[in-house]
């Protein structure tokens, strides 16, 4: 197991889907925490070490990426997010760091387990395997309908959308979907919040449950 006991440093993930504006939300909130004296990290999934970034090659811009079966998608992400918590999360927790996290295991849940159906209860263990005992304190799920993030998407100047953003809208239902019921079920760790109000409205939102339930 990478931790020994409860470590000093705090860890809180951001979930949501293409779109949501969680890259923004985590920017701010690492602010917010620096403003209040605390030491962040931010990581970001798939990647984030070296061995990541070459798995996250193989998922997002393999050409013949289509091919690539949920089960293989799901044991490369896994195996990116098994490196990242040796590698980076927990010894950043262990010494007191914030890490806030773009994307994590509900990822894994909500894509592979819930819109691409491979079975839950693979999905939990082989999740629970890759990452020991390093769950986040708080996980921010950024709930926006998949008109609204694929309309977003494609304002953004980019090349042809990568092999994730091609998806389906079906897709992006069932994704919306599976993070909702996440919200429901895991009162104790998830917060949701509204990713279609104003980026200052989400992040006031953000900031209020986090220091709420992180004692600030
Ligand atoms: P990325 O370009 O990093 O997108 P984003 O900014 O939205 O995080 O691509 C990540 C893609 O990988 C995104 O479509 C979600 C998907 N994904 C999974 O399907 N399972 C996972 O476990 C993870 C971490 C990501």
């Amino acid at each position: 197991m990478p931790l020994k006991e409860k470590p000093a440093g705090r860890m809180i993930s951001f979930e949501g889907p293409e779109g949501s504006g969680k890259s923004t939300q985590i920017s701010l909130l690492a602010t917010q925490l620096q403003k209040h004296g605390k030491d962040v990290i931010t990581t970001r999934e798939p990647g984030g070490t070296e061995i990541g970034e070459q798995i996250r090659n193989i998922i997002v811009h393999n050409s013949k990426g289509d091919e690539m079966c949920a089960e293989t998608e799901l044991l490369l992400f896994t195996a990116a997010r098994a490196q990242l918590v040796r590698e980076v999360i927990a010894p950043a927790l262990v010494e007191g760091k914030y890490v806030l996290s773009d994307r994590y295991l509900d990822s894994s849940t909500v894509y592979q387990g819930i819109a691409r159906k491979l079975a839950s209860g693979p999905v939990a263990e082989i999740n629970r395997f890759a990452v020991g005992n390093v769950m986040p304190d708080i996980t921010v799920i950024v709930d926006v309908p998949p008109e609204v993030s694929m309309a977003r998407l494609k304002q953004r100047v980019t090349d042809l959308p990568d092999r994730m953003e091609r998806q389906n809208i079906d897709f992006y239902h069932k994704v919306r979907e599976g993070y909702l019921l996440l919200a429901k079920q895991m009162t104790d760790r998830v917060i949701l919040v509204d990713g279609t109000k104003s980026i200052e409205d989400v992040s006031k939102a953000v900031w209020e449950h986090v220091q709420v339930r992180l004692g600030l």
